[in-house]
């Protein structure tokens, strides 16, 4: 286990099943979420512990734990930040801003393309987000979807559906795209330094917070060079009714 991630894992938070990472005054902690079927996903607080103020990516399923982590850490939330539409990674948004009137964000490419909607809805319009006495970049990752992004603060990197740390998304449907994909993932790989944390919105095997170095030796995806070899690799038929989400 990362050590970061380890020393994090505080008392109050080992009832909710949960994992994190802190630097300086930012504390992540990642909450574990259900969908009451076999659909897991990872929704992630950012807590700035100077302001005691907390933003929270990709909320969905189980407002119980968001709501717990918010209480056991006294702080206020005021961004909800979205990696991009699927359900599993928005469910929650609009119930979580009419509860605390925290701006929801998403990329604009996102919304318009599928015509997505929620409470205190604000589009992505600069390459960062202000909130919670933090600044959040957001970089462009489309191929998931047409308007994914990602978010980086400090040394984490927030990746959604388009990097886990054993694979990356698939592409199907409107907007999704393998070129645009591979081109993410080089992005991915060319702007961030190799101790970067990746905190994705699935787990299959490896625990969120990995390195990039660690995600870059590991991941098929990340070492496939060519953007036909990856396309063929990506776009293989595949058995996905067997796969575990942990
Ligand atoms: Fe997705």
């Amino acid at each position: 286990m990362n050590p970061a991630f380890k020393n994090s894992v505080s008392s109050e938070s080992k009832t909710i099943n949960q994992l994190g990472a802190e630097k300086d005054s930012i504390v992540v902690q990642a909450i574990r979420v259900r969908s009451g079927k076999a659909l897991v996903n990872y929704s992630y607080m950012l807590i700035n512990r100077r302001t005691s103020e907390a933003v929270v990516i990709d909320p969905a399923w189980e407002i119980s734990k968001i709501r717990a982590v918010l209480k056991a850490r006294n702080c206020k939330l005021t961004a909800i930040l979205l990696t991009h539409h699927h359900r599993d990674h928005t469910d929650l948004a609009s119930e979580l801003a009419s509860e605390t009137g925290a701006l929801v964000y998403m990329s604009s490419m996102e919304i318009d393309t599928y015509s997505f909607t929620a409470k205190n809805l604000s589009e992505i319009r600069d390459s960062h987000v202000v909130s919670a006495g933090m600044r959040i970049n957001v970089i462009e990752t489309p191929g998931h979807t047409a308007g994914s992004v990602c978010f980086s603060v400090g040394g984490y990197l927030f990746t959604g559906d388009t990097l886990f740390i054993e694979g990356c998304g698939i592409c199907k449907g409107k907007g999704a795209s393998a070129d645009q994909l591979f081109e993410s993932l080089r992005l991915i790989q060319s702007t961030f330094p190799g101790s970067t944390q990746i905190f994705p919105g699935h787990r299959f095997r490896e625990a969120p917070g990995k390195s990039l170095d660690y995600v870059k030796a590991n991941n098929i995806y990340m070492k496939v060079n060519s953007r036909s070899d990856f396309k063929t690799l990506h776009m293989r038929k595949r058995d996905i009714s067997s796969i575990e989400y942990l």
